[in-house]
Formats: structure tokens, sequence, C-alpha cells
């Protein structure tokens, strides 16, 4: 949530920033600003896209370069100009940009206020700036420890301090920062594509580092002000991933590159028909473990809750699946023989990373299923399995949820063959159909056309509903989630027998109802149902396996997906689902890859 930048060298700072903030707008994007230093501190912040930053930049043109930038996510303070970062202290010892909230803001603000200091904004972060000027002694490093000693909350700030027009300084906790290391220049960014065309030599910034960055190097401080090693990694992410490569919408590429990242991510588990994991879990764990609890939120959590299917079905351990914002404060019940599994595209969602420590401290094997390289849940879980879907921007998750997908399968069949209840050639004959999956992925993009003529039918409806039994019921959530978050149509995923039991008075002459029917065993459940909507004047879009009979008599519009066994299908049926999406948020004229107040990585609770 909120995107940081920020660059010290020998070019000008600004294009540098501009640039870079461009490159995380995804992140946030009601407003946006950069503060560079040359002769003084220059800051311009606009309300809206960074093109209206741009804009005013060109104008004005600050000279110098040492800067720092932000593209705004609003949580303190309504989306306007007062509001966007970068925030200067009373006294013009500071100029910060900062992610993450901080909870005792009030407090400080009223301690402040009672010494004289005057505030411009409604933020938390005006907050940071007038503590650090009030508690400044000089000394730039000792007054960010002293200024985060006071600090509840999370956050990761870079600031300009006064006398230091050469430096940049930077720290943090809970929120993620990195560091590129270039030639005779240092990079900031909250997340990796930002500096992705000048490095890929990184320092990925800890809780409590206190970095001071000279366009010559870097010098890492802890909370004790003791100066701490940094080690450099390379990032093993190319340019071209955070490039829309000629498609109109970042979304519309990574729905193309799901085959891909479904392959990416399910190949290095699979060698000669087994599975090997990249962790081990501890001896003698999963012979005594006796239940599995998935942890995460929006889509991710719809695919803990297929996982659900997947994992009782198979390997006959209880599920338990909660949306992590509810977990981290229901006093879970935990012990040594439980898995915790977190999964997460970016790795910082700051709700499943609360309940991964909680889990952690109650004694549970934490595992994550993660898309982004080091971020913090990757790193502090037990084990993880990344998924390889490269850079996601679009706000919608599509191709990360299909790599997430895709380690579940992997995860449910190992456990089913430790468990002794799949044998080696059951094992080897599921991994080589899960091989076979993204060429049925690309089949079932090639109804972008028809999904594409069903949206006309649907982009001018008030609400929908999205119906499906069994493994076809956690799609129903997702289908009608990346609809509604795009397209602003109103719409609820149901279970489909679930519907007469209140909901079904909704349905109306006209009220567009997506069925899906995946299951042969439900199939004629699932045609009953969509029979009782019919009656009341639905026009139902069912979604099937090819071959499946006697569903265009009752259906509107049929979608037809290739064919795989029961566990696999998730994967084939989300991608009309995604297309429909997708297509009628096109055709409404919304922008599909940053929807109204919604960010990408949602860092605060
Ligand atoms: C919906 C979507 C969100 C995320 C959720 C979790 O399209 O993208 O619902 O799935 O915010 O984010 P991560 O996976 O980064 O933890």
């Amino acid at each position: 949530m909120c995107g940081i930048v920020g660059y010290i060298g020998e070019k000008q700072a600004a294009p540098i920033l501009i640039e870079g903030l461009r490159r995380l707008e995804y992140r946030g994007y009601d407003s946006a600003g950069i503060a560079v230093s040359g002769q003084k501190v220059t800051v311009i912040k606009e309300k809206g896209r960074i093109d209206n930053l741009k804009a005013e930049i060109d104008r004005v043109y600050p000279v110098g370069t040492v800067g720092i930038g932000h593209t705004r996510w609003a949580t303190h303070g309504i989306p306007d100009r007062s509001n966007a970062h970068p925030h200067s202290s009373m006294n013009g010892i500071v100029t910060l940009v900062h992610n993450g909230i901080i909870e005792n803001y009030i407090e400080i603000k009223n301690e402040l206020a009672e010494k004289g200091y005057v505030f411009k904004s409604e933020t938390d972060t005006e907050v940071i700036a007038q503590l650090f000027d009030s508690l400044f002694n000089g000394n730039a490093v000792e007054t960010m420890i002293k200024t985060a000693a006071r600090l509840e909350g999370s956050y990761a700030v870079a600031m300009l301090v006064k006398g230091f027009s050469d430096k940049v300084f930077t720290m943090k906790k809970d929120n993620p920062m990195i560091i590129g290391a270039g030639d005779g220049e240092y990079f900031i960014a909250s997340d990796i594509p930002a500096i992705l065309p000048y490095t890929k030599d990184c320092y990925i910034v800890k809780d409590n580092d206190f970095v001071e960055l000279r366009k010559d190097g870097i010098t890492v401080y802890g909370i004790d002000g003791e100066e701490k090693a940094a080690d450099i990694n390379s990032i093993n992410m190319s340019v071209d991933a955070a490039q829309k490569n000629g498609y109109d919408y970042f979304m519309e590429k990574e729905i193309y590159e799901q085959p891909k990242a479904f392959h990416d991510t399910v190949s290095p588990l699979i060698k000669d028909g087994s599975i090997t994991l990249p962790f081990e879990f501890p001896k003698g764990f999963i012979k005594n473990l006796s239940r599995i609890h998935i942890v995460a939120c929006g889509s991710a959590y719809h695919v803990g809750m297929t996982a659900k299917y997947i994992i009782e079905d198979m390997a006959r351990i209880p599920v338990i699946v909660d949306i992590a914002s509810e977990f981290r404060y229901r006093n879970p019940i935990l012990n040594e023989n439980d898995l915790c599994i977190f999964v997460s595209q970016s790795g910082e969602t700051a709700d499943t990373l609360a309940s991964l420590r909680e889990s952690k401290a109650r004694g549970a094997f934490t595992m994550s299923i993660v898309n982004v390289l080091y971020s913090t849940i990757a790193r502090e879980s037990d084990g993880v399995i990344y998924t390889n879907a490269g850079a996601e921007i679009a706000v919608a998750t599509t191709k990360a949820l299909m790599a997430q997908l895709g380690v579940c399968y992997i995860l449910a069949a190992f456990l089913a063959h430790e468990k002794g209840l799949m044998g080696d050639d059951i094992l080897r004959n599921f991994t080589e159909e899960v091989l076979t999956v993204p060429e049925k992925i690309k089949k079932a993009l090639c109804s972008s056309d028809n999904t594409k003529e069903i949206a006309r039918h649907i982009k001018d409806r008030q609400s929908m509903f999205f119906i499906g039994r069994g493994i076809d019921y956690p799609l129903c959530l997702e289908g009608s989630l990346k609809l509604k978050e795009i397209s602003y149509i109103h719409s609820e995923g149901y279970g489909a027998g679930e519907l007469k039991h209140g909901t079904i008075s909704l349905i109306e002459n006209g009220t567009a109802v997506v069925a899906i029917g995946t299951d042969d065993a439900l199939l004629g459940k699932m045609i009953s149902n969509i029979k009782e909507v019919r009656a009341r004047g639905a026009y139902v879009i069912a979604i099937v396996k090819e071959g499946t009979k006697g569903i265009e008599e009752v259906a509107d519009k049929v979608i037809y997906v290739p064919c795989a066994s029961r566990y696999l299908m998730p994967s084939i049926t989300v991608v009309p689902l995604q297309l429909l999406a997708y297509h009628t948020t096109v055709l409404k004229g919304f922008d599909v890859d940053k929807p109204r107040n919604l960010a990408k990585s949602v860092t605060v609770e």
C-alpha cells in the first residue's frame, strides 16, 4: 500500500523518481509527490494520478541529484494535496515519505502540539516528521532511532534531513523497503519493480535497520546504533515483467501469462513423477499432523478454500480456512502438531503477516505460499514455496492465484503420498496430469471472444450472482470478487444449494447468474438450481466442461472449458471468470489495472 522511491547519485533525481513512481502506481494512486534536494529541498505534490504530478514537475523542474517520492493510498486524511507525501517538519529539519500506519499518532500529535508544533495535514505521517524534528540532535541516525522508539504501528520511511543534502535516510518496521545498488548511485523502493531498470543488486532492509545512503555507499545501523553488515543480493526478476508488452492492460497480460506462471511454479516441485518440496517438515511431523490451517485474504483466501476441498479429499487431514483479519484476533487453538499455511502474492499483507507471527508464537509449524521473493512472510515462515509467477502489477490478482492453485495441488498430493493414501503410481499419474494443466489453461484462454460477447450482455446490469457446488464454490467467490472489484457491478458468490435459504428472493427478471458446474457428480443438482433461478427470470451464463450434455437447454449462454480431473479443474474454470471481469470492465471504460479505492499489497490492517 502506497509506494516509496528514492534516489541519490549523479543524475537529476526528478525524472528517476517519476519513472519509479509510475512503476509503483499500482500500490496507490490517489495522490503523489516528490522532494528533491539541491540548493534547497523542493517539494511538489498533486492529487490524483502520477500524470498530474508529472505536469507540475515539468513546470517547476526541481534541480538536484538527491530525492524521495511517494504515491499514496489514503489511510489517515482524505486524498488531497495537503495530505499527499512528502511531509516536512515545522522547522524544516526533515522531509519524509511513509508507508504504513502509526497507531499512537494522536497521542504524539497532542504532545507535540503542546510544544508548539503546528500540523498542516491530517496524516499520521506528518507526526513522524514533527517528532523527528523535536528529537533532532544533529545526528540523523541517532534521531531516527529515537523517533522509531516512540512509534507504534508499521512504517517504511525515507527522509531528507537538513544539513545532510548529500544523503538519504531510511528506516522500516513491518513494511517493505529495498535499496538498489548502482554504479555511483543508490535507489530506494518499497517494491522491486521500481528499481529494476537500473539495477538488480539489492539490499533488503530489515525491521529496525536504520540506513544512511550516499552516492558511493550505504551504512546500515541496528537499533543499538552499531553498524551492521549489508548483504547485497542479486534479484532474479526481469524488467519485462513490469512492462505491458503490447497488451492494453497489465491484467490482460497477466491473464495470458498464466500457463507459464503455473508451469514455472509446479515443474520445479516435480521430479520423475515424485514431489520434492523446497523445505523439509520436522521429522515425524506429517505422521502426527492433526490439522491444517490456511490463512489468507481476498483471492488468496479463495485459494485456501479450494485447497481445503482438495487436501481433505486426497490426504484426509482436516483443513480450517480463515480470513487473516479474523484469524489473528480469534484466539485460534493451535499446537505443535498443526500446520499453518499462509497464502500471499505480495508476502507483505499486514493481517496475513500478523497471523503468521501469532501461529509461530503458539508453536505451530508455519509455511507460506508467496510470490514476492524475500518478502517478510516468506522470510519469517518455517518453510516457503515460491510461486514463480513473476511480478504481478494489476491490482486484481490473476496469475499469482493460478500459481498458488498449482502449489496447492502439489501439496495435497505430497501429503496424501506421505500419509500412504496415494501410491507411487497414482502420484506419478497425478503429477503427469498436473504438468498438462498449462496447455488446458491455454485452451481456456480461447474462450476470450465468447466471454467478451457475454460481457456485452452483463455490463449494464446492477447486480449479479455466481453459484456453484463443491470445488466450484470457492471459484464463485473468486469470480464474484474479480467482477465487482474492477467493474463495480455488485455481485455475490454463493454455494448453489444455499441460495434458497434467503438469497433467491433477490433473483428477478433479468438478474444475471453465472452458474459453474464442472463436477460431474454434482452436475444434476446444479442443473436443478439453474432451473430454479431461471424460473424466477434469471439470465443464466453456465460454465461447464466440454461435452456436458443438456446445458444449452437450461442456460442462456454457455462457456465450455477443457476437461481435467476434478481436483485440477479450478485452474481451468477460473480463466473465463477472469476474462468476464476483464472484458466487462473494458467495455464499461474503467481502468482495469487500478480500480478505485484499492491498492496492491495491503500493508495496513
Ligand atoms: C483480489 C486481490 C486481493 C488479494 C488480497 C491478498 O483480486 O488481489 O483480494 O488477493 O489482498 O493479497 P496478497 O496475496 O498479496 O496477500
